[in-house]
């Protein structure tokens, strides 16, 4: 294999490669603005300059392809000297209004400036004056004067989004960055090009000035929008989330995600009606009332049936622990067979990038962890007719608002009790006769299993009552104290919603069953012991980059009803 040596180091360089893709390869940033690991390389912003052994001239490390025997310099005097000519030509025109810029701390020109850059300007003209606020389409906004002209998002749209409508025209100092006449840049992917933007001239129309980079927190998470799993950052501040933005993971969404995902999966965490404490009917008001009494009051609800008259719906929108715990507190505890889902396919809905028609993030994991049907085919239609003909008399759903369809929604009205997990209230709720107010993906541990087949891990970004008293006894990961004790400084209000996991293991304790959890982290224990597809994951191990599950069809053990 040809070698190349890179500032003294020495490394293997397939043919073909550029010296930029090698030096990231092995830990060495050659500072760049236009090149980007999944777009075509453009070559025109000469960042990337390096001194290569034998060249006459500085060579651009993004476009020059490697060759057997090449020796690289990246930060000899004349390229620090290339450098500072790069920059002191991008900002001769820059408006350097970093003070009111979103894009400000997680800026790359800002950050080249104080690493590579004189410090200071020999232009003393007037600079070029251009738009401020160009509405480049529903979610994006353009400030012209900051562009550099790196073309980033123009290859985006162009080669990832598969629309190309934005491009550059004007000459010299007067470039602009625009759209094609009658065109805007309006398609499911189009924010991306706001990480992509080396500068803060791509701003975001939901989150423009809405807060500083530094003021918030950020915390590893997974979308909830659809069965990819889009693993995101949670950016919060005074215990509202502002943002979610695309993490990097290549085996699940590369860069990416979508702005459904990036603007639909968030809102109702912070929304004002979210539920705080349990809800319990009373002369046909659903009225609010404390955990034990709710608890209390389901358990003996429940005990009023015979086991067969009691069906549990488990839900893609909550975590394995959950869903684990649904089935098993269902079958071994109560007794009942009947234990299933419904799903949220929206067909045709998907596409070649990111988008599932799976709307759910975790059917795959709660069908795997034993929420499917029973021995005799008890699925979900069986479940519903039951209802329809008043042979199921009881029913407990997770996280799911199953009356938003109506061929659910009309046979609810027969069920002699219906007690439901909700964040906030639903048409499910309206049905219902107990209430449990669950915290969302934003506010707790735990693992979703995506449409791979890959076990992804999310944690609390947003506290709440549940975790503040975790802090104070149970056994949370440091990291995971860090994240929430960042967020107990904020002004935002603690609801007393709790994970659902946990809400049933304190209706097993009623029913006299001891569930020793303490966390998320001891249910998904208990999962890998118990569902062989998960043997060998921990917490630990599944870490930010999540892990696949063994041999697809694997099935978890019978269940015990
Ligand atoms: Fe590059 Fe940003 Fe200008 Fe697009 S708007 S060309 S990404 S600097
Ligand atoms: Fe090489 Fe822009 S990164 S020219």
């Amino acid at each position: 294999m040809p070698k190349v040596t890179i500032d003294g180091r020495t490394f293997d360089a397939p043919a073909g490669r550029t010296i930029i893709d090698i030096a990231a390869q092995n830990g060495i940033e050659i500072p760049h603005f236009c090149w980007h690991p999944k777009l075509t390389p453009a070559g025109n912003c000469r960042m990337c300059l390096v001194e290569v052994e034998k060249m006459p001239k500085l060579a651009i490390a993004c476009m020059t392809t490697v060759a057997d025997g090449m020796v690289v310099q990246t930060a000899s005097e004349k390229v620090l000297n290339a450098r500072h000519a790069v920059m002191e030509f991008l900002l001769i025109n820059h408006p350097l209004d970093c003070p009111i810029c979103d894009e400000a701390g997680e800026c790359k020109l800002q950050d080249y400036a104080y690493k590579y850059s004189i410090g200071e300007s020999r232009f003393e003209e007037d600079k070029v004056h251009k738009p401020k606020r160009v509405e480049l389409g529903p979610n994006v906004l353009l400030d012209v004067e900051r562009c550099i002209m790196c073309s980033r998002c123009v290859r985006f749209s162009d080669e990832i989004a598969h629309q190309p409508v934005l491009t550059f025209t004007q000459r010299g100092t007067h470039v602009v960055l625009t759209t094609f006449p009658d065109t805007q840049l309006d398609n499911r992917y189009s924010m991306n090009v706001i990480e992509l933007c080396p500068v803060g001239a791509l701003t975001s129309r939901d989150f423009r000035f809405k807060a500083r980079v530094w003021e918030m927190s950020s915390t590893d998470s997974v979308c909830t929008g659809c069965a990819r799993g889009c693993n995101t950052n949670v950016w919060v501040r005074n215990n509202e989330i502002l943002r979610l933005t695309p993490r990097h993971n290549e085996e699940v969404n590369s860069y990416w995600m979508c702005d459904d995902g990036r603007l639909k999966t968030f809102k109702h965490v912070n929304a004002a009606e979210r539920l705080s404490a349990p809800l319990v009917r009373k002369e046909g008001q659903l009225m609010e009332t404390g955990w034990d009494e709710a608890i209390a009051k389901a358990v003996s609800e429940l005990r009023l049936f015979r086991k067969n008259e009691i069906a549990a719906l488990g839900s893609g929108f909550s975590s394995n622990e959950d869903n684990y715990l649904l089935q098993k507190f269902f079958r071994e505890t109560v007794g009942t067979r009947l234990v299933d889902l419904v799903e949220h396919v929206v067909e045709g809905d998907q596409d070649d990038l990111l988008i599932r028609a799976d709307k759910t993030p975790n059917t795959t994991g709660a069908r795997e962890v034993g929420v499917r049907p029973g021995p005799a085919g008890e699925d979900l239609a069986s479940i519903l007719q039951g209802v329809r003909d008043g042979s199921i008399k009881a029913l407990y759903v997770l996280e799911d608002d199953i009356a938003a369809d109506p061929a659910v929604r009309e046979v609810l009205g027969n069920l002699e009790l219906l007690i439901v997990h909700a964040h906030q209230r639903n048409a499910t709720t309206e049905f219902a006769d107990i209430v449990f107010a669950a915290s969302t993906f934003a506010e707790r541990n735990g693992t979703f299993v995506n449409f791979q087949r890959h076990v992804q891990r999310f944690r609390p970004a947003v506290a709440t009552q549940e975790q503040d008293r975790a802090l104070d006894g149970f056994n949370m990961s440091r990291w995971d104290k860090f994240a929430a004790h960042n967020d107990r400084w904020g002004r935002g209000s603690r609801r007393d919603a709790r994970p659902s996991w946990r809400i049933l293991a304190a209706l097993a304790v009623v029913y006299g069953v001891k569930y020793r959890y303490q966390t998320a982290e001891d249910v998904f224990r208990e999962i890998t012991e118990r569902v062989p597809t998960f043997k060998g994951m921990s917490y630990l191990a599944v870490g930010s980059r999540g892990r696949t599950l063994a041999a697809a069809g694997t099935t978890a053990p019978a269940p015990v009803a």
